[in-house]
């Protein structure tokens, strides 16, 4: 198979963190706690649910009718009462919960608990009053502000399912998603603001609600005050006005364990992206455990996330976990590099931050400008460092390890996916860390490395990373079509397959290398090649494209795209600018490819296939491998 592959395994290098940032942690001791956990998985997964509120216990902790998994059967729970009244009813009310910042000094905004509750329900009331109902989807496209985690957790307080689209996605891919789910009502602001320059999202919207007949209402942030945009009154409505004299309370919805909480779409390799569906008690449950002993939050934490609410990490560990866990989170729209390369270690120094999640990409674009810019700023506030998206690669970890964490924090590189709703592999906090290697699958989690009919691979041969068991967090299905879902149980036999490849070393430390399928992570960004091409071939100028991940220092890989062109057009510059601009203005600035060629003809196996593999081995010198189904 095409992942056969070794990896010379140097001799071990493992790391081990200063004490004073591990002792009595949640983690405690690894095989102990994974020992319990093998013992008796339900109890396991029992004990943590009993640690959150519940307005009626399940029947079942786990019902698994492969491939389709139920968690607590029957429970009824609400997560934002977990998520806010839990707190707001006891200790932490006046505890600050989100702390926002935008791209200067003087913009900031702060939520205790009490006040995050009361907006979520006069926001929550405001749904309601356009009709909003339990079950009906609600799609969010807005930037890093306070009113996207309002909006999020409003949607879940009545019953109604949150689909956030990244405010980086254009008109169809917006238009796709809206469609996708069906979705009443958007909500979306009037701007984002990025590198001091407000970027329009509400005329992306206006346009991506043509063809979507399920929107009956748009509800509008208007950011800036001083000259508001004109609302169009048979359909839009401002967010403030919607609040404005709601009550502040609102009675959470009661919720099954496993109504949907939230569809959120991820790339696929083929066709549309998938609308991974998450449940109410399942991802309640999974979010908050890997957020307390993952990230080992506490009381007097201050946590951050670097991830948009656009994303899955935005989702599970930039709103659900955090406050699931009473904690203080900072979130910033802010950009790493601008107003200069200091202003993430500025945020750190100045809000104390401790806890601190990011991406490969971020901290390889910070190993580049160079250590002078955090060494400017007082970082001995952090006490955890994660990674997640990629590969957290040696060097950057050693620079991450060295330069933010002073080798005193340990770094938790997590590996998970959409599909998984939490963490899944890491090296939790007091064990050895090997630096390149995520570590093991969490107390929780069976996970492996096998050959493709399911056969564990010996340390140092490659192999495909699975998951053996169902976990509380899993998806349940694909938003309209769960034949889509079983394929990632069916493709190796009893397991999950998340289609990384990855290798063991001798101590079961699991090393992801890579996608094994089509799909391509741009710094950190799951991107599907068939997305690409089907926007490329949308252009009047394109006959045919095939789109390949090229790897990149940066951002672990690229987007490089061949084109085949329509009888008539010509390569130029030009085209090649209009081609980019085409891409921009359908799916977005993220998925822009870095390179356009143009070429006479595409390698395809005989039944039309396109072969990525060769025009990528083409690309990086390599012999492409196995051609037989090469035509011509
Ligand atoms: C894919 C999932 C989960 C949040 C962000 C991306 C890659 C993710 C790691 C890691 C190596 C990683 C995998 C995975 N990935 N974390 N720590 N080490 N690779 O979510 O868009 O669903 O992408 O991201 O390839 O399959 P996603």
């Amino acid at each position: 198979m095409a992942e056969d592959f070794n990896v010379k395994l140097d001799t071990a290098m493992y790391y081990t963190p200063s004490e004073e940032c591990t002792k009595d942690s949640w983690a405690g001791d690894y095989n102990q706690r994974y020992q319990e956990f093998v013992a008796d998985p339900a109890a396991y997964w029992e004990k943590i649910a009993r640690e959150l509120e519940w307005y009626e216990e399940w029947d079942q902790v786990r019902e698994w009718n492969y491939p389709h998994a139920k968690w607590f059967t029957n429970g009824k729970l609400n997560i934002t009462h977990n998520c806010l009244d839990r707190h707001v009813f006891n200790q932490r009310r006046n505890k600050v919960a989100i702390m926002w910042r935008g791209e200067t000094a003087d913009e900031e905004r702060i939520f205790t608990y009490k006040q995050l509750y009361q907006a979520v329900c006069r926001f929550a009331n405001g749904l309601k009053s356009l009709g909003v109902e339990k079950g009906d989807r609600v799609c969010i496209y807005m930037p890093v502000v306070p009113e996207q985690i309002i909006a999020m957790l409003a949607c879940a307080r009545i019953g109604a399912i949150h689909t956030v689209v990244f405010g980086g996605f254009g008109v169809a891919a917006l238009n796709q998603r809206i469609r996708g789910v069906g979705a009443k009502v958007v909500i979306a602001a009037d701007v984002t603001f990025r590198r001091g320059k407000a970027i329009p999202l509400k005329t992306i919207v206006e346009e991506a609600v043509v063809n979507a007949p399920s929107v009956e209402r748009i509800v509008v942030l208007r950011r800036d005050e001083t000259k508001p945009v004109e609302l169009h009154p048979e359909m839009e409505v401002d967010f403030n006005d919607l609040m404005e004299n709601q009550p502040r309370e609102c009675a959470a919805e009661t919720m099954d364990a496993e109504d949907p909480l939230f569809i959120l779409f991820t790339s696929g390799t083929t066709g549309e992206p998938k609308g991974i569906v998450h449940t109410c008690g399942g991802y309640m449950v999974g979010t908050y455990y890997t957020t307390k002993y993952v990230f080992d939050v506490r009381d007097n934490d201050v946590y951050w996330c670097t991830a948009d609410p656009g994303w899955i990490t935005g989702h599970s560990y930039g709103v659900y976990g955090p406050l699931l866990n009473g904690a203080t989170c900072l979130i910033a729209e802010a950009t790493p590099d601008f107003p200069d390369n200091g202003v993430w270690w500025n945020l750190i120094e100045e809000y104390g931050v401790t806890i601190f999640y990011t991406a490969p990409t971020a901290i390889r674009m910070f190993m580049r400008v160079g250590a002078e810019w955090p060494q400017k700023y007082n970082l001995s506030s952090l006490r955890v460092l994660g990674s997640v998206g990629e590969p957290l690669n040696p060097e950057a970890f050693e620079w991450y390890y060295q330069h933010i964490g002073n080798r005193e924090c340990p770094i938790v590189d997590t590996w998970w996916q959409t599909e998984t709703g939490m963490h899944m592999i890491t090296t939790m906090i007091g064990e050895p860390m090997r630096p390149g290697f995520a570590g093991k699958p969490i107390p929780g989690i069976i996970a492996d490395v096998v050959d493709k009919d399911g056969n564990p691979v010996p340390p140092g041969t490659g192999g495909l990373l699975v998951i053996r068991e169902p976990w509380p967090s899993m998806m349940r299905t694909i938003w309209g079509n769960d034949e889509r879902y079983q394929k990632y149980w069916n493709t190796i036999p009893g397991c999950y397959t998340a289609a990384d490849l990855a290798v063991k070393d001798e101590n079961g430390y699991i090393m992801v290398i890579g996608r094994s399928d089509d799909l391509i992570v741009v710094a950190g960004h799951n991107i599907g090649t068939a997305e690409v091409e089907s926007a490329l071939v949308s252009h009047e100028a394109v006959a045919e494209a095939a789109v390949i991940g090229k790897p990149d220092a940066m951002k672990g890989n690229v987007i490089k795209a061949f084109v085949i062109l329509i009888e008539g057009y010509q390569a130029s510059e030009k085209l090649i600018n209009e081609l980019t601009y085409h891409v921009r203005m359908t799916l977005g600035p993220i998925a822009i490819p870095s390179e356009i060629e143009v070429v006479d003809a595409l390698p395809k196996t005989r039944s039309g296939k396109i072969m990525r593999r060769v025009l990528k081995a083409r690309e990086m010198g390599m012999d492409p491998g196995d051609i037989s189904t090469l035509e011509d």
